[in-house]
């Protein structure tokens, strides 16, 4: 019999029973714990809370409205980034050198915006979100007016409906984000524009990319084979649900 997602109380109590007579009391008991206390982040709605938004909950790439079947394929679920992972990441910036004041920071496949409503609390010059996902254009819009206990400091916050592969990059220096949205055909793609425009402009381009657990290799192949990027440093979580790897286009 298929595995139930979301068994009935009566069932709980047979798996439980089955888990005692196989594992012993004590091993179940741990089970049990740690199945309850696990975080599950598209049910974290303390951020939304706080700001009157909406931005908790998952969307799955069939459900996004992304009319192209390739593009659809190479898409992940909608699922927000946690708080406090994001906050940690924008803590890191001075140390690596980006000056928010002479940036733009670009978050590719933004959702329903909890990232750049974030990062609009730093003095960039501007925030803008990149995504595909008409439904989720129109949250994410709704959610920047709707935040307005958030202490803004960038003044240019703006959310654009596009594939991140075509988007045209905004002038100058600029810091990019991704929580592993699509992908290595299309990051490929993106990270080969963010070459380009840091070549063609003398821009400064630095990335913070969240990685889910299982992906980092296939992350860093592509910076590696696009080239122009060096690694800066890799901060590793301890379920590697979030870890965080940086890039930039600047020499060592
Ligand atoms: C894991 S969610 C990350 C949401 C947000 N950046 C955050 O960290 O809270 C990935 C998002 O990428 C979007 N996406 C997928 N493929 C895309 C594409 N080709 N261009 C732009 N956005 C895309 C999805 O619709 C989804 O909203």
């Amino acid at each position: 019999m298929p595995a139930n997602k979301d068994p009935s109380w009566r069932q709980k109590v047979s798996i439980i029973r089955h888990q005692v007579q196989m594992r012993g009391v004590a091993r179940t008991a741990a089970d049990v714990m740690v199945f309850y206390l696990r975080y599950i982040p598209e049910w974290d709605r303390s951020f939304d809370r706080r700001h009157g938004t909406d931005t908790a909950g998952t969307v799955a790439p069939p459900s996004l409205g992304i009319e192209d079947l390739g593009t659809r394929e190479a898409a992940v679920p909608y699922l927000p980034s946690p708080e406090d992972v994001t906050r940690w990441m924008l803590q890191q910036l001075p140390r690596l050198g980006v000056d928010p004041a002479r940036t733009t920071f670009v978050d590719f496949g933004c959702g329903k915006g909890r990232v750049i409503l974030l990062a609009s609390e730093l003095g960039f010059a501007e925030v803008v979100g990149v995504e595909i996902s008409e439904s989720l254009v129109t949250i994410a819009r709704r959610n920047l007016c709707a935040a307005s206990r958030l202490a803004r400091r960038c003044r240019s916050v703006r959310v654009e409906q596009a594939d991140a592969g075509r988007f045209v990059l905004p002038a100058g220096n600029l810091m990019v984000h991704f929580y592993h949205p699509f992908n290595e055909s299309i990051l490929r793609q993106v990270v080969r524009n963010l070459a380009t425009h840091g070549e063609t402009h003398g821009a400064r381009i630095d990335v913070a990319y969240l990685l889910p657990t299982g992906v980092d290799e296939a992350v860093e192949s592509v910076f590696a084979s696009v080239g122009h990027f060096r690694q800066l440093s890799y901060a590793q979580s301890a379920s590697t649900e979030y870890d965080w790897t940086f890039f930039t286009n600047q020499r060592a």
